[in-house]
């Protein structure tokens, strides 16, 4: 780990917590928030991916709400618009993990960044909302260039903004995929496995699995 000169994370799954949105999920319609929190996680991801093949880029914020009302709409329910902005709302104040700040604060020494689908609002208010504004040196969105991950030139962007070559930078997700495309691109990659799943069959291994992300800040002292 010597020769790494700087650490970008990934946002969702990684630092906030996608789960924490289900309470106003089961809010809005009882019964029925962890059905949605778990397929709507996995629309959203379909969307970004298959907008990215169909070159049809849609911002986040767009796409999240895309895929709320296509799983509340599999799952029988009405989802008018009310109901789907008193869900989406809670994006915006995302619950990071509890490991999330300690583990931060503890890398501070380093530039820290974040590199994520979600949209520069988005991202900032999820980021205000944890307390995390003095922590990164920068906060990348997709947006800048219309396309999401795992494309090459989205993880390009920290090697421009951090000016480092790919090999010096810690890339940290908990998302296999992002995992293998960020390993492709050619960083150092620590692969946040909360979960205990398997690697992802895409090829390529992350150079580093973990189970929290204070596990890196004891590697690092
Ligand atoms: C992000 C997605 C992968 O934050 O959750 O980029």
């Amino acid at each position: 780990m010597s020769r790494l000169k700087a650490f970008v994370f990934d946002a969702y799954g990684t630092l906030f917590d996608v789960r924490s949105v289900q309470s106003r999920c089961e809010e809005v319609f009882p019964g029925y928030g962890a059905a949605i929190t778990t397929m709507w996680r996995t629309k959203q991801l379909e969307y970004s991916w298959l907008r990215s093949l169909m070159n049809r880029y849609a911002d986040f914020w767009q796409v999240t709400e895309d895929g709320l009302r296509y799983t509340c709409l599999a799952l029988g329910l009405e989802p008018d618009q009310t109901a789907l902005e008193r869900i989406m709302e809670s994006y915006l104040s995302i619950a990071p993990y509890p490991d999330t700040g300690q583990a931060l604060q503890a890398l501070a020494p380093y530039p820290l960044a974040i590199l994520s689908n979600g949209t520069p609002s988005m991202l900032e208010a999820a980021v205000r909302n944890a307390g995390l504004e003095a922590v990164f040196s920068a906060v990348l969105s997709v947006d800048e260039i219309q396309i999401y991950k795992p494309h090459p030139s989205v993880y390009g962007l920290a090697t421009a903004k951090l000016n480092l070559p790919p090999e010096e930078i810690a890339f940290v997700s908990s998302n296999g995929w992002d995992v293998a495309g960020a390993k492709a691109f050619g960083f150092y990659v620590c692969w946040l496995n909360r979960t205990n799943a398997p690697v992802e069959e895409l090829d390529v291994r992350p150079d580093l699995i973990i189970a929290s992300p204070l596990e890196l800040a004891k590697l690092t002292s």
